[in-house]
């Protein structure tokens, strides 16, 4: 049998997940594939460290060239993630002519058009399923499967550990954010540091690299509205339960003709809809695709055997094609020519979508009427209000939540910022946008 040779920078989490689906699922792969896959050199820093995995240890290195200028290996996969040194290891493969496989989500949504122009120049492939919703295979399906498709709506949970956030905020009414974190922080689901992930920065990477292969539209996430976890309250997950809701942080991408909306944030979404049900560390992709109609992808989004699941893929992927003499068969990024940029993405003030506003406000007649009269003014339809007793902030103060009709960013925010400035209000108001197809 064939035998081909790859080597990895970085030897992490992943990286010993590949080593385990070598050992384990070897005699699968090589009756599917017909070759077998020798991994010859590993580079790493640490090279002394156990990582649980059985391996022949003369293949360690802590010199990454020894990887990158060894003839014999045709595929480098870099799982060392972050921009430097990872940007100069994956060009310098590509300049010797070797395909390159990483999950480095950052890297290419930052660097992604260097990266890709230098491959095609040089003939050589590079492939990233393992950046988005790890063992998922979603981004084979986009550029591939459902090549023929318009998306219309995509709405996407792709940060395991903000959805394990939120799922325990929402199954423990009395687990604050804070106390939220630290469980997923104990049981290995979140970083000591976790600021990308709460903050939204790997969702929106990641909603990047989607909205490249969807729309052919490449931004820095920078022009993205970008919204993360960390000011979601207890009592709004308590109110979501009573509006028959649930709070998730998604990505949202909407057609528009030939305009396109690109949001990341908190979402309110009915119980009933399909992504309610995806909880815990799980991923899911809700997609409507105008041959198609809906369709729903699920699945483990991190984890050392399902994100090695998709780099395993991926390097099979590049072995067939290299051996075919296709390299660039299909275009990293699903598109032949230059991506569109930033000026086809929807101004998020021109965003028309529906709102739950919470307002502190103090108790006494005719608040509840100024405040909507502010909304009113700003072409804002209240569709439902609740107020909540006095327990929720101190003395006199009471929590009034608006659900709004369809009503524009820019008015929301307008209202919201006057309605904060109210003697009779507490503070500002907390807005979290609505996903329910059944609001007008
Ligand atoms: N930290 C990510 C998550 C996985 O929690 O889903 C890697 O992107």
């Amino acid at each position: 049998m064939d035998e081909v040779a790859i080597g990895l920078i970085g030897f992490g989490t992943i990286g010993s997940g590949l080593i385990h689906i070598l050992n384990e699922n070897k005699t699968v792969i090589e009756a599917r594939t017909g070759f077998r896959i020798k991994l010859k050199r590993i580079a790493d820093l640490d090279i002394e460290s156990d990582r649980g995995v059985i391996f022949d240890k003369s293949i360690l290195t802590n010199d990454a060239y020894k990887v990158l200028n060894d003839p014999d290996i045709s595929i480098v996969v870099e799982l060392i993630g972050g921009y430097e040194p990872a940007r100069t290891f994956i060009l310098e493969a590509i300049r010797n002519g070797k395909s390159v496989v990483t999950a480095n989500k950052a890297l290419l949504a930052q660097h992604g058009p260097e990266i890709f122009e230098n491959a095609a120049n040089n003939c050589v492939d590079v492939a990233f399923e393992a950046a988005v919703a790890g063992g998922i295979p979603i981004l084979r399906s986009l550029r591939e499967g459902l090549i023929a498709n318009r998306f219309d709506k995509i709405l996407a949970i792709l940060n395991g550990t903000c959805n394990f956030i939120l799922s325990e905020m929402t199954e423990n009414p009395g687990s604050g954010f804070s106390q939220a974190l630290l469980k997923a922080q104990q049981l290995g689901y979140a970083e000591a540091d976790p600021t990308l992930d709460i903050e939204g920065i790997d969702s929106a990477h990641k909603l990047a690299l989607v909205l490249a292969l969807t729309h052919g539209i490449r931004v820095p996430i920078e022009s993205i509205h970008v919204e993360g976890i960390t000011k979601i309250d207890a009592f709004d997950l308590v109110m979501a339960r009573e509006f028959s809701y649930k709070i998730k942080l998604l990505a949202i991408i909407i057609r528009h003709g030939n305009r396109v909306e690109a949001r990341l944030h908190p979402t309110m979404i009915p119980e009933r809809h399909p992504l309610s049900k995806v909880d815990g560390v799980f991923n899911g992709i809700f997609l409507r695709g105008d041959l198609v109609g809906d369709q729903l992808f699920y699945g483990r989004g991190a984890g050392r055997e399902p994100t090695a699941s998709a780099v395993m893929g991926d390097i099979i992927e590049l072995i067939r094609s290299g051996r075919s003499g296709k390299a660039g068969r299909v275009p990293p990024l699903g598109y032949p020519g230059p991506l569109k940029s930033s000026d086809c993405i929807l101004d998020m003030n021109e965003v028309t979508t529906n709102y739950y506003i919470r307002i502190q406000a103090n108790d006494r007649p005719g608040v509840l009427s100024r405040i909507a009269g502010i909304m009113a003014n700003h072409n804002i339809s209240i569709h439902s209000v609740v107020q909540k007793g006095r327990d929720f902030s101190g003395e006199g103060a009471v929590a009034v939540v608006f659900i709004t009709h369809s009503a524009k960013e820019a008015d929301l925010q307008k209202a919201t910022l006057e309605i904060g400035n109210l003697d009779v209000v507490n503070c500002p108001p907390a807005i979290i946008r609505i996903e329910d197809e059944d609001l007008d």
